[in-house]
């Protein structure tokens, strides 16, 4: 059986009463239809396209919380029983492809609109963090976000992370984005092993995550 982790948050306004848990496997649909409407309504927020992943059967956490692994996961905000934001962790991947299994990356962060200002968003990422620590590799939380998205930014820098400016740069040039990429502040001793680890590959990399 699956043991699942539920938390409250304090949502302001009172009247909110919004629950945070690990998404399982019978929550698959909804994960299905909340990702695809980020991707259609936010394009240019997301490195997938909606076109093409509407068109997959399953879709890459669909699989994950069907088949789940300690690696993986999303965290979901819970209106009663509607699925109103998503915040998923997968292992960092470096450039050839492969998993770092010590530094993690939070991924396809997404709040439904008449939820938004409300600090889900905010305890979405602090419940993923709470999660991902749990995993006995992880020491380090890495994300990427484009340089205007404020509101994401926002509330990356209130759950702790810092604007990650190793040697590698701040900032990677994708087509015309500008992304910022953020490490939580914690995990600093392995921020230069992620500086190598993309010195090795590509300009264009697996920094695919968003
Ligand atoms: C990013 C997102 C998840 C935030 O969700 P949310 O539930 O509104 O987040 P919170 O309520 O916790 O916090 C939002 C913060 O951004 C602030 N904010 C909103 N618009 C802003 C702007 N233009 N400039 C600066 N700050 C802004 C809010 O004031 C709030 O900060 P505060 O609590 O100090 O007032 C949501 O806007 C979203 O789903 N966006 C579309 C998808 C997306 O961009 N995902 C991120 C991909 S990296």
């Amino acid at each position: 059986m699956t043991h699942v982790n539920i938390r409250r948050f304090e949502d302001k306004p009172k009247f909110m009463n919004i629950l945070y848990r690990k998404l399982v496997s019978t929550d698959t649909k909804q994960y299905r239809d909340i990702r695809l409407e980020s991707l259609k309504l936010y394009p240019e927020n997301f490195d997938s396209n909606y076109e093409q992943q509407i068109k997959l059967p399953k879709l890459m956490f669909e699989q994950a919380l069907e088949q789940p692994t300690d690696d993986r996961f999303v965290m979901g905000a819970y209106d009663q029983q509607m699925l109103v934001g998503i915040c998923g962790f997968i292992p960092f991947l470096s450039n050839n492809g492969f998993p770092v299994y010590h530094i993690g990356t939070i991924i396809q962060m997404y709040v439904k609109s008449q939820y938004r200002g409300k600090k889900v968003g905010l305890n979405l990422v602090k419940s993923t963090m709470d999660e991902a620590f749990k995993i006995p590799s992880i020491q380090q939380i890495f994300l990427e976000v484009l340089e205007g998205n404020k509101s994401a930014i926002r509330v990356y820098e209130q759950a702790g992370f810092q604007t990650y400016d190793g040697e590698a740069g701040g900032v990677r040039m994708d087509s015309e984005e500008i992304k910022q990429m953020m490490v939580e502040k914690a995990g600093k001793p392995v921020l230069g092993e992620l500086a190598s680890l993309e010195e090795e590959g590509t300009e264009e990399g697996n920094f695919k995550n968003l």
